[in-house]
């Protein structure tokens, strides 16, 4: 979910629904904003997008002071009763909040056993606590932080009080937020990209603090009340690049600039002499750990699993890659000195960060690479790479996956080097084949939308096979087929779709099988004829080299490091047109965000 406020000069309504616009990548169920004046908080909330919640504003209403939400649910289905803002019973206290409150039936049957309420939200509770504190006789800021004191989960929230219209109280614990400070004027946003219209200077909460903000003043506190002081930073954030300009898609847009996104990896991590250039403290925590840890969800994992290949085949240095999600209930034995890689396109994956808040305090060292350096993971770690692809606004990764392996393999090669392991694969270089042979796919698309419609129009499956990286691959392949078409699509290892999973094969099942791993291409082919013997409709995409006549597809040859950077734009390009031709929104896929902050 994302979260705005604005407290200034001129009406607020735009500012906040322009603002949720950006947030819309955390969540689009349902949005809703509250705006404060003399004549009391009125309230706009409807289901689905932010466009739907812009031509249910009332224009007459105005006021200086609001607050906003776009919501991803999670207590209580997306509806209008459970948008965001939630009120109090007599419409005191008005609240927006992203996260999960764990605690919340306990603090229902010990605080609010008569309170009638209208949502199926946790965030309702957090609300009617607010005011019940407050009848007791408590002032806002007293009943905010004894409310926020009760609270077990995480949260990042903002409060009206309709008795003091002049001031917004914001708190937050594990979900990001931030302040942003100018002139008279103060905002609150989840990311600092919602509120550049007004501000790029913000001041970073961090876990169980409040925020007392005013036009004129923002006072950050302990939950306890204690004043803390808090330097601003400068967000270097630039929000013209997210334009679609004149693509249809953003997904589309973000699939031809990775030839572009690749070249500027290059550029950026070059030094003068062609040498790699990284941060020396980064090349030493990578030599000094004993055994990296990727931790990542999502397509960025399908990046960490490639990441581990290349790690452990260059630099010699085992790799574990976990799912974020799990690490913390599954930990594995830990080696003496490891180091944590968090691979985040946007660094603000909870599950993510819920790992990296508890590895340190084991002591341990850690390295976010992510596409937005000032984000919550790039700002707590201790080292970031930056994946420089530039905003990625469809909800399905694209560019920001390539990018994340380019990087990883420039680290690899970097530490091998350091490390004193000589080789012949220079990253720099074969990435300028990438950048090329991406292109040569990309101008291929009307042959791959002939593919899409040739095995996507009509199935209710799909099977992804592959051996070696290429089975990485086809994880990231099924799972951009999935998110954005709807076509039931996994995965699978070459050699294991044969122990269970080949009875789901029927006479016309597609399966795209990817052959651009020289050691395995045999085994891979012995794999796609096992599938086809049982009716299969085979779609074999190989790297020039390793062709075969059927071949539906042959990639360009480029370093078999970097086979994932190239093999996944055909599987990109082809989920894009099954989901356009079976009428899906692909840039903002159901029951999606971009971007989960909550665990
Ligand atoms: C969400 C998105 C996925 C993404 C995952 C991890 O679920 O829908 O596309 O891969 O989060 O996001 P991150 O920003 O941490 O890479």
């Amino acid at each position: 979910c994302g979260i705005v406020g604005y407290i200034g000069t001129e009406d607020a309504k735009e500012i906040l629904l322009r603002g949720l616009e950006k947030l819309e990548y955390r969540g689009y169920d349902s949005a809703g904003i509250a705006v404060a004046s003399d004549q009391g908080v009125s309230v706009f909330k409807e289901k689905g997008r932010i466009a739907n919640l812009r031509s249910a504003v009332d224009e007459t209403k105005k006021g200086t002071v609001g607050i906003g939400h776009t919501r991803w649910a999670t207590h209580g289905a997306p509806s209008q009763v459970n948008a965001h803002p939630h009120q109090s019973t007599n419409e005191r206290f008005t609240i927006v909040h992203n996260g999960v409150i764990e605690n919340y039936s306990q603090l229902r049957k010990e605080h609010l056993q008569h309170v009638e309420l209208e949502s199926d939200t946790d965030t309702e509770i957090i609300v009617q606590l607010i005011e019940r504190f407050a009848n007791e006789g408590k002032t806002t800021e007293e009943a905010f932080r004894m409310t926020l004191s009760l609270l077990k989960g995480s949260y990042a929230t903002a409060l009206l009080d309709n008795q003091d219209p002049d001031t917004i109280y914001v708190g937050k614990n594990k979900s990001p937020l931030l302040v942003g400070i100018a002139d008279g004027v103060n905002v609150v946003a989840s990311d600092a990209m919602a509120m550049l219209q007004v501000t790029n200077e913000f001041i970073e909460l961090m876990d169980e603090e409040i925020v007392v903000v005013t036009r004129d003043n923002v006072q950050v506190k302990t939950l306890e009340g204690e004043n803390v002081a808090r330097d601003s930073y400068t967000a270097e954030l630039d929000s013209s690049d997210i334009e679609k300009g004149t693509y249809p898609h953003y997904m589309l847009k973000e699939i031809d600039e990775q030839p572009f996104v690749i070249r500027n990896i290059i550029t950026k991590y070059k030094n003068e002499n062609d040498t790699i250039k990284l941060d020396e403290n980064i090349r030493q925590a990578v030599l000094d750990s004993d055994r990296v840890y990727i931790i990542a969800a999502g397509t960025s994992y399908h990046a960490g699993l490639v990441g581990k290949q290349l790690i452990e085949k260059i630099a010699n240095k085992p790799v574990e890659t976990h799912i974020a999600s799990e690490f913390l209930y599954n930990m594995p034995l830990l080696s003496e000195k490891p180091l944590f890689i968090f691979i985040s396109q946007s660094g603000e994956t909870a599950d993510s960060r819920g790992v990296l808040v508890e590895i340190k305090k084991l002591g341990h060292k850690s390295l976010t690479i992510t596409n937005v350096p000032g984000s919550t993971l790039s700002r707590e770690a201790d080292y970031t790479l930056h994946t420089y692809a530039g905003p990625e606004i469809a909800v399905a990764s694209t560019k920001a996956y390539t990018a994340q392996m380019a990087v990883l393999a420039i680290l690899a090669v970097d530490t091998a080097r350091a490390a004193g392991i000589q080789m012949d694969f220079d990253p720099l270089q074969e990435l300028a084949i990438v950048a090329n042979a991406m292109e040569t796919l990309a101008d291929r698309k009307e042959e791959l939308e002939q593919i899409a419609r040739d095995y996507m129009s009509v199935t209710r499956n799909c099977f992804f096979i592959g051996r070696a990286m290429d089975y990485h691959v086809c994880l990231e392949g099924a799972l951009k087929l999935k998110e954005i078409s709807y076509i039931q699509a996994e995965g699978f290892a070459g050699g294991e779709l044969k122990h269970g999973t080949i009875a789901l094969i029927e006479e016309g099942t597609p399966v795209i099988g990817l052959a651009t791993q020289e050691h395995v291409n045999l085994s891979i082919r012995g794999n796609i004829k096992e599938v086809v013997a049982r009716g299969a409709y085979p779609c074999v995409i190989s790297m020039e080299g390793m062709e075969e006549e059927e071949d539906t597809l042959v990639i360009p040859h480029v370093h078999e490091y970097l086979t994932p950077l190239v093999s996944v734009l055909p599987l990109q390009i082809i989920s894009y047109y099954a989901a356009l031709h079976r009428g899906c929104d692909v840039d903002k896929p159901r029951n999606l965000a971009k971007s989960v902050t909550v665990e």
